[in-house]
Formats: structure tokens, C-alpha cells, sequence
């Protein structure tokens, strides 16, 4: 009787959280806890707060700022930086603004989705629902640690595993249930569970979703949001219906010779590693992946310096593409504006916003990883190209529209710095910078555990 009790209680909380784990309990989401336990884990885990650079996506490409017209992403765009500061830079990015109360601001609560531990904890306390259905505001004085022990290890059992019940469901959509892979793909789904392409589901709470009913490739992702008419903005300069794509590093490994050949994010990125009295631990830090030379690398590739120049040129290839197809998108958002301008109808748009829209998808899906140079240069190339095509058929589309209405030639505005490109899309900087000021002293420092400095 008292087995069956707790299989009942053990079925419902599975029914509740829509996972089958353990719930770590509350003091689980704190990194401390950990600390005593587990020193060389927890140590190597902490460096990820030496990765502290801070680039600047919008000052070095202002394309990227166009691209992103009425979106936050033309508002703050960095590079990724270490583990550490995933609550911090979420706090600061002028994308999630300056709420002075739980109810107002741009953001909707699944912003917080892939930053902390403190996440899970209130998605059981509170339930997923009931937690997405909120502002991001309102979630702020919960969040006091950034990504950690809780995110990846099941309390109880100590095994990685992924703490985000939408992530969960995902696997499972896509054919792999998290309990029916092997240990290293278990392992490598720590990963998967925030490294993804996401969106935040209208019709479910606002819940985290991944778009994977239809496969994770490129196009059968484009294919599931054209059929649920889903977007994430309309442009503000062409008025295209747009789709921003989330860092896709799980999609585009899986695509990846590598994922054939077994190697893992894992493998590449948390290297076993040895303490002061050479007891074997794995790595923490994640990032510095070519530091795993030696132990995973090695394995397949002859030298360091041949794959540290394989990597060099394939990031700069990839560049090249890259700036190749946002020179043809940005034109073709201005092309679009001269022939709204120029009076043309939504039916005589449509086909062009939709290339729009495809082209710039594939543009975003190829970088927005920062590490497609290394997971997948082909298929980043690939993707640019045809972005960069799709763009041209978009201009050419348009080319018709605007003579149909008299215009012959667009002229283009200087876009040549972040300040002059957010000026065009209309973004008024000192004014989000005092807002952010203000929020970040007046809530944030007073109320936040987390604390951030403007
Ligand atoms: C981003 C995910 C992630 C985070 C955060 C994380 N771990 Fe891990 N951890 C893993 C993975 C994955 C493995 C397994 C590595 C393997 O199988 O090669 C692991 C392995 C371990 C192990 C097994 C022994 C070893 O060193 O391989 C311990 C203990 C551990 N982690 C403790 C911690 C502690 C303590 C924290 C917080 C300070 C932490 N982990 C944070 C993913 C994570
Ligand atoms: C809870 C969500 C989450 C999990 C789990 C997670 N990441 Fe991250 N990762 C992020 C976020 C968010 C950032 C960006 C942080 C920032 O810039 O403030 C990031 C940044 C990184 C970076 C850039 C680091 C740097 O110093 O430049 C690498 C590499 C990385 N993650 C790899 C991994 C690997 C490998 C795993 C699995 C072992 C993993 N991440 C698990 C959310 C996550
Ligand atoms: C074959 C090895 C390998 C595999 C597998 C791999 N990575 Fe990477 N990753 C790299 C290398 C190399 C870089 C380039 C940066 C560097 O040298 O550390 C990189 C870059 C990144 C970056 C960008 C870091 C930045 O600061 O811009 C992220 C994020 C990342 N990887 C996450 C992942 C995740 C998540 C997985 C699994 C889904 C994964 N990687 C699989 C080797 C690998
Ligand atoms: C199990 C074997 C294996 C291991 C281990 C391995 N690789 Fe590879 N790697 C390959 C193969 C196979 C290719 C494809 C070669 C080709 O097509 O020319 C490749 C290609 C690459 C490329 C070229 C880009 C691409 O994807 O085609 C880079 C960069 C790379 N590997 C980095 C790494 C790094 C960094 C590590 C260690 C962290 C690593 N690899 C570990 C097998 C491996």
C-alpha cells in the first residue's frame, strides 16, 4: 500500500511538472549548496566568470541593426559570454527594458527560460503555466542564480540531466526520449535543453515551445511556422512578417559530421580535466572547446595548429557570407519601404514580404549560433547562399512593384554606424538608456538579489 501511495504521488507530479524527475528541492537551485560536495566541479564551473568580454554584434555589423527593425534585437546584441552573467546580461540588455512594476515591459516571463535554476523551482512552485502567463517583471526578485548545478543535474540521483520540462517534451516530440538515449547524448541534452531554437506558445500559457513537430532541419522548421502563421515582429521599415531565430547549436550539430562520428557538445566542450592531486573531474567552464585538443580531437585530427587554421578561415568565410546576404536583405527591406511609400497594396507585397521573411530565417538560423564556423561550416554556407538568393528574388519582386507605381530608383539612407542605423529605425538610445538607468536603481539594486550595475 505504501508503495502504491508514493507511485500515485510519483505519477502525479510527473503529470504536473510534465517530467518524470525528481523535484530538487528549493536549496538545490543555489549554486552554494553544491560548493562543499563537489569543489573541483564547482570551482571549474565558477571560472565561466572569467569569460567577461562583452562584443558588441550591432557596433561591429550595423546591418544586423535593420535586420532587426522594431525588434529588441535592434535595441542590444551581444556575443555570448560566459555561464556567470546569463541573469546579469538578461537584466541589463536594454531588449528586456526597464519595468517599474510586475505588469508592464516588452518581455513575457519565458524570457528568464535559459538563464537559472531558479526557473524549475518556481515552475514548481507555481506551475509552468501560471509562471509563463506573466510579464518578466514580475519574476525578478525570484532570480538570484545564474546557470548552474540545478540546471543539469537531477538532485537526487546527481545524473545530468535536463531540469526544463518544455525541453523534455521536445525530445520526446522529435523521436528522442531523453530516458531512451545513451549517457552521452543524456549528456549532451544539458545542453539542448537552452541551446535551441524556441518560440513562446500564444496558445499554451505562453510556455516555452521548440519548433520541432516537423524536424529540426532549416526548412521544415520555416515550413511549421508559415502553417501556424507565426511571427515574432513585422519589420518596421518593409512591414514583413518576421521570424527571429534563438541560437540553434543543438539543430545544427545534429546535422553535423560530427554528430555522426559521436562527438558530443560534451566532448568537445567539458574535457575531463585533473585537480592538484590528479583526481580526474570534468570541466566546467564550457567554453575554449579547442582546449579539448588533446583528449577529443586528437582522436580524429592530426594537429592543433592545422584545426586551430581550419576553424580561423571557416569563421572567416562564413563572415564573408554572411555580410554578403545581409547587404541583399537590408536592401530589400528598403526597397519594401520606398514601395509602401510609393502606395503599394498588401496584395501586391505579399509575395515579396514572404521572401523577405524566408530569406532573412535562413540568414539568422546560419549565425545566430556564433558557432557555426565549428558545428556545421557547410551548412552555414549553404544557408547564407541561399539567403543571400532569396533576398535577390525578394529585390526583384519588389523591382516590379515600385515600377508599377513610378519609382525607378531607391535612394538609401547611410547606415555606416549602430547610431546612425538606429536612427533610421527610430530607436531613441538616451531614452531606453535613462529608462534602463532608473529601473536598474530603483528596482533592480533595491529589490533584485541579483544585482546589476548601468
Ligand atoms: C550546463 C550543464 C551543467 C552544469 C551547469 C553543471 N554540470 Fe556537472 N556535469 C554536466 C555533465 C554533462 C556531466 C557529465 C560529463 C560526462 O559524462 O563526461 C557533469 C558531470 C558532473 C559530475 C560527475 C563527475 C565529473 O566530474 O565528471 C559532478 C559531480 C558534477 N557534474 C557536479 C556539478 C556541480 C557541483 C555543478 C554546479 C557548480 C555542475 N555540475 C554544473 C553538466 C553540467
Ligand atoms: C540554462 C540554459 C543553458 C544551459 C543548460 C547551457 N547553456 Fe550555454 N549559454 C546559455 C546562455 C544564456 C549563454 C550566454 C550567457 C551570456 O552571454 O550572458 C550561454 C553561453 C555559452 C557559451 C559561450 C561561453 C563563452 O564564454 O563565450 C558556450 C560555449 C556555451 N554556452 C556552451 C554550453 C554547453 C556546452 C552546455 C552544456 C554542457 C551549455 N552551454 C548549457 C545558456 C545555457
Ligand atoms: C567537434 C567539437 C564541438 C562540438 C561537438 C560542439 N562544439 Fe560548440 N564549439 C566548438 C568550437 C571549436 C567552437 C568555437 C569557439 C571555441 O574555440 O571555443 C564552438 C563554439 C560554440 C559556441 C559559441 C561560443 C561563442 O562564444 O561564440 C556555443 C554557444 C557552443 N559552441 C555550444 C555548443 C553546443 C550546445 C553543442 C552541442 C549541441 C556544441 N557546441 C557542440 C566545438 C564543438
Ligand atoms: C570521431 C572523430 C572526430 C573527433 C573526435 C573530432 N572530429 Fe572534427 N571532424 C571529424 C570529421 C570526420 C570531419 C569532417 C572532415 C571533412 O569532411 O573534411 C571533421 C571536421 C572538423 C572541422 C571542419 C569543419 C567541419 O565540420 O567540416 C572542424 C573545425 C573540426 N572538425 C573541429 C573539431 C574539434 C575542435 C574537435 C575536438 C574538440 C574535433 N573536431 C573532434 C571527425 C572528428
Amino acid at each position: 500500500m505504501k508503495q502504491l501511495n508514493k507511485l500515485a504521488v510519483a505519477v502525479a507530479i510527473a503529470a504536473i511538472s510534465g517530467s518524470a524527475f525528481a523535484k530538487n528541492s528549493p536549496e538545490d537551485a543555489n549554486n552554494i549548496t553544491w560548493k562543499e560536495k563537489y569543489p573541483d566541479q564547482y570551482a571549474s564551473w565558477a571560472t565561466t566568470a572569467e569569460s567577461d568580454a562583452l562584443d558588441d554584434i550591432l557596433a561591429e555589423d550595423p546591418m544586423v541593426v535593420l535586420m532587426f527593425g522594431g525588434y529588441g534585437f535592434a535595441k542590444d546584441y551581444n556575443k555570448p559570454r560566459g555561464h556567470h552573467f546569463a541573469v546579469i546580461d538578461n537584466i541589463r540588455s536594454l531588449r528586456t527594458g526597464g519595468p517599474m512594476t510586475a505588469t508592464e515591459g516588452p518581455m513575457a516571463a519565458s524570457c528568464w527560460g535559459c538563464k537559472t535554476p531558479d526557473l524549475k523551482r518556481m515552475y514548481d512552485q507555481v506551475g509552468e503555466g501560471n509562471f509563463s502567463e506573466k510579464k518578466w517583471g514580475a519574476w525578478g526578485h525570484e532570480m538570484a542564480n545564474s546557470i548552474g548545478c540545478a540546471d543539469c543535474h537531477d538532485a537526487e540521483t546527481g545524473k545530468p540531466t535536463p531540469a526544463r520540462p518544455f525541453a523534455l517534451r521536445a525530445f520526446a516530440a522529435s523521436g528522442q526520449k531523453f530516458e531512451e538515449q545513451e549517457p552521452n547524448i543524456q549528456a549532451a541534452m544539458t545542453c539542448g535543453q537552452c541551446h535551441v531554437e524556441y518560440y513562446f506558445n500564444g496558445k499554451d500559457h505562453k510556455n516555452v515551445k521548440f519548433p520541432w513537430d516537423g524536424g529540426m532541419d532549416v526548412d521544415s522548421i520555416l515550413a511549421y511556422y508559415d502553417a501556424l502563421g507565426f511571427k515574432d515582429w513585422t519589420h518596421k521599415i518593409s512591414k514583413a512578417p518576421m521570424l527571429k531565430a534563438q541560437h540553434p547549436e543543438w539543430e545544427t550539430w545534429q546535422q553535423s559530421t560530427h554528430y555522426e562520428m559521436d562527438v558530443t557538445c560534451i566532448d568537445c566542450h567539458m574535457p575531463k580535466t585533473e585537480n592538484a592531486s590528479g583526481k580526474e573531474f570534468t570541466n566546467h567552464n564550457v567554453a575554449n572547446a579547442i582546449d579539448a585538443f588533446d583528449q577529443t580531437c586528437s582522436n580524429c585530427h592530426d594537429t592543433k595548429a592545422e584545426l586551430v587554421d581550419a576553424l580561423a578561415s571557416a569563421k572567416q568565410e562564413i563572415h564573408k557570407a554572411q555580410i554578403a546576404a545581409e547587404e541583399v536583405i537590408v536592401k530589400a527591406h528598403f526597397d519594401a519601404g520606398a514601395a509602401w511609400e510609393a502606395g503599394a497594396t498588401e496584395a501586391e507585397m505579399k509575395d515579396a514580404l514572404k521572401l523577405i521573411r524566408h530569406a532573412q530565417w535562413r540568414w539568422d538560423y546560419a549565425i545566430a549560433s556564433h558557432g557555426i564556423y565549428a558545428h556545421n561550416p557547410q551548412l552555414g554556407l549553404e544557408q547564407l547562399a541561399k539567403a543571400k538568393e532569396t533576398g535577390a528574388e525578394a529585390r526583384a519582386a519588389l523591382k516590379k512593384v515600385l515600377a508599377k507605381h513610378g519609382v525607378s530608383k531607391v535612394t538609401y539612407p547611410d547606415y555606416s554606424t549602430k547610431a546612425k542605423a538606429q536612427a533610421i529605425v527610430g530607436l531613441d538610445k538616451t531614452k531606453l538608456d535613462a529608462q534602463k538607468k532608473t529601473f536598474l536603481e530603483e528596482r533592480v539594486q533595491k529589490e533584485w538579489p541579483t544585482k546589476v550595475q548601468f
